[in-house]
């Protein structure tokens, strides 16, 4: 590895630890992020928020929200703009996903846990939550800065999340998949990374936090 590289590694692993340490309480919310997944959306976040300075701000969708572990992560990083997130809140999701669902869920209503999570945090102003599938809301989000997918896991769900809200990503923008996992193409997010995404020619820089390993 070059020197650049391991340097950029190494103000990577300082940078993380000074947002993990401000946005520290995400690890309180049920879900499945890992520090650096955490890490990486809100400096995401706050870097499309930098970049739309000077106008509304910048725009945030996240298809699969569960209890807000990620979209806390994603609403801490963003200083102007909104933060929208697609969820139905009814614990169903694909086949593979619906028994981790039930044991997770808890008891009370999911948006209700979703709301007062955010709430807690101080960053429920900066929400719009458009409850139900993403079917449902296919042209109707405004363009996007950064679009992070997180919902249905099947191949079939997955390939419409990309199919059909990426295309509202601005030039520049960024579009992150949670779950890749390289040495499981079959599963939903590998399968449309590797099928279509990266097929498609329209990323200019790819980058793996975790499960890149083959
Ligand atoms: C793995 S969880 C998301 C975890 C969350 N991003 C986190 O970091 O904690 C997947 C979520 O996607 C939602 N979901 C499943 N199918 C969906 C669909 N078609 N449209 C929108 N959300 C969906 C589920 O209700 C569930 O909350």
């Amino acid at each position: 590895m070059s020197l650049v590289r391991e340097m950029r590694k190494v103000y990577r692993k300082i940078a993380d630890r000074s947002i993990l340490q401000r946005i520290g309480s995400y690890e309180q919310i049920d879900g499945w992020l890992e520090k650096s997944e955490a890490a990486a959306l809100c400096r995401l976040a706050s870097r499309v928020s930098g970049r739309a300075a000077g106008t509304a701000g910048a725009n945030i969708l996240e298809i699969g929200c569960w209890k807000g572990k990620s979209t806390y992560c994603l609403a801490s990083g963003l200083r102007e703009g909104r933060v929208y997130v697609i969820d139905p809140f009814d614990a169903a999701g694909e086949v593979e996903s619906r028994d981790i669902y039930a044991k997770q869920k808890g008891q009370r209503p999911l948006v209700e846990e979703f709301k007062e999570n955010m709430q807690s945090r101080g960053v429920l102003g900066k929400i719009d939550i458009l409850q139900g599938y993403s079917q449902a809301f296919v042209g109707k989000v405004p363009e996007l800065d950064l679009l992070f997918i997180d919902g249905d896991h099947s191949q079939e769900g997955c390939a419409f999340d990309f199919e059909n809200f990426s295309p509202r990503v601005k030039v520049g923008g960024y579009l992150l998949f949670h779950d890749f996992d390289a040495k499981r193409p079959e599963v939903g997010p590998t399968f449309v990374v590797q099928n279509k995404v990266l097929p498609s020619g329209k990323l200019r820089t790819t980058v793996c936090i975790t499960g890149c390993e083959k």
